[in-house]
């Protein structure tokens, strides 16, 4: 992911029974291409071996500053990690290192590094409830809040020592998520994005329905990834079995006309919406109240336009930033140009479907971007979190361009 691409990622792991949790967080960081260092303390040692950290970050732990790396210390070394460190993450973080760290305690070498590190330090606790909710525990963290750190709360729930409440560690996808959130840059301050996202169902009995196969992830990339950058972002999904990003107002919509209800709703405060649903074009003119049964061997169904939420968009459009997506199945320049003029956007992303790796469903897409100005930028096969942010990072250009309308 662009953001966390080759960066250098410090991972301290404390003794807790999360430690699990700590192996899949280091091999989704290595899956994002970070370049990862593990600090190990030594009672994290007792709940996860150390070979298993080594050999998925292909580097050696550091648990004791007198090791010897080759013929440097182990202090020389790690004091050269943090300088080039962009980020440090402490997952499972205990009351105890919680509390050194407050304190500014130096004795061993997670805890000394933690003083030599200036980039952003996410601290992850992970502990018993009770011990979490102590006073000096909860002083502590307050304490590294004002000093600059960025303090993932842990899940409530039952945990491993049989107690019920706050005190789990996150998953590992929403570590990073919280780390890239970190990472990104905040070029989407004090924007509101509006994103729609996924299918619509058009119900022709309380049973059945007409849909496509969109499965929301294009949208929900890019409402992730628009959070990510700082803005404030509302999504509106059609049904999708996707999670809901964080900190995203996520509306959910069945049919075509919900979604235009609440996409006309959000549009008035919106600066940038972006219209990723696959939008059913038509609906049935009567729903039936009760299940429709089989009776001649044909039937006909009657169906009536939905309106085009994008045209109705692009005519009430003003200062705001419009874009749409054109998934086709033949002449793709064609009808994206066309949808592009005819419903006055400034941007249209368009793509092939039919082909496993781009489109419904799949996790990667093949898109060609067509821009108002008559220019296009094809892409190639990427995942949809990084078209969502080469889209972003093209929105944020032109929009901050001196020919871009809002800006008149
Ligand atoms: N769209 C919309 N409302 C509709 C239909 C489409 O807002 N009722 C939006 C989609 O969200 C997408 C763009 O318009 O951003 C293009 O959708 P698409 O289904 O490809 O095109 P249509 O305009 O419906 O044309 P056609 O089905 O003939 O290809």
């Amino acid at each position: 992911m662009k953001f966390i691409d080759n960066k250098n990622i410090l991972l301290g792991i404390c003794g807790g029974i999360a430690a699990y949790k700590s192996v899949e967080l280091l091999r989704l960081l290595k899956k994002n291409s970070a370049n990862v260092k593990v600090f190990m303390t030594e009672n994290s040692e007792a709940f996860v071996g150390r070979l298993t950290f080594e050999a998925l970050s292909g580097q050696p732990v550091c648990s004791n500053f007198f090791e010897k790396v080759g013929s440097r210390s182990e202090y020389i070394e790690h004091i050269d990690w943090a300088e080039k460190a962009d980020a440090l993450i402490i997952a499972p973080a205990t009351a105890n290192i919680i509390g050194k760290i407050a304190n500014g305690i130096a004795d061993d070498a997670l805890s000394t590094l933690v003083l030599a590190v200036t980039s952003p330090k996410i601290i992850c606790p992970s502990m018993n409830t009770n011990m979490y909710r102590n006073k000096a525990l909860q002083r502590n963290l307050d304490r590294l809040r004002k000093d600059g750190f960025f303090v993932i709360e842990p899940e409530s729930g039952e945990l491993a020592c049989g107690t019920s409440g706050p005190g789990r560690l996150p998953e590992p996808e929403y570590i990073l998520n919280r780390l890239l959130f970190r990472l990104s840059p905040k070029d989407l301050k004090g924007k509101n994005v509006l994103v729609t996202a996924g299918p619509t169902q058009e119900y022709i009995d309380p049973v059945r329905f007409l849909s496509n196969p969109s499965s929301g992830k294009m949208g929900y990339s890019i409402a992730g990834v628009a959070e990510k950058r700082g803005g404030r972002v509302v999504l509106v999904a059609g049904p999708t079995s996707l999670q809901d990003p964080s900190n995203v107002t996520v509306i959910r919509v069945r049919s075509a006309q919900d979604m235009a209800l609440a996409v006309f709703e959000h549009m008035e405060q919106a600066d940038i919406i972006i219209k990723a649903a696959a939008v059913s074009d038509y609906r049935p003119i009567d729903s039936c109240k009760h299940k429709i049964k089989k009776k001649k061997d044909e039937m006909i169904l009657s169906l009536q336009k939905n309106q085009d939420i994008l045209e109705e968009l692009g005519r009430r459009k003003e200062n705001r930033f419009l874009a749409g997506f054109a998934a086709e199945t033949e002449n793709l320049e064609k009808n994206a140009v066309d949808k592009l003029d005819r419903k006055n956007l400034d941007i249209i992303v368009g793509n092939l479907i039919g082909h496993p790796s781009s489109g419904f469903g799949s996790d990667t897409n093949k898109v060609t971007f067509f821009y108002k100005d008559g220019t296009t930028e094809a892409l190639p096969e990427m995942r949809k979190d990084e078209v969502a942010d080469i889209l972003l990072d093209r929105i944020v250009t032109m929009m901050n361009s001196s020919t871009f309308l809002g800006n008149k």
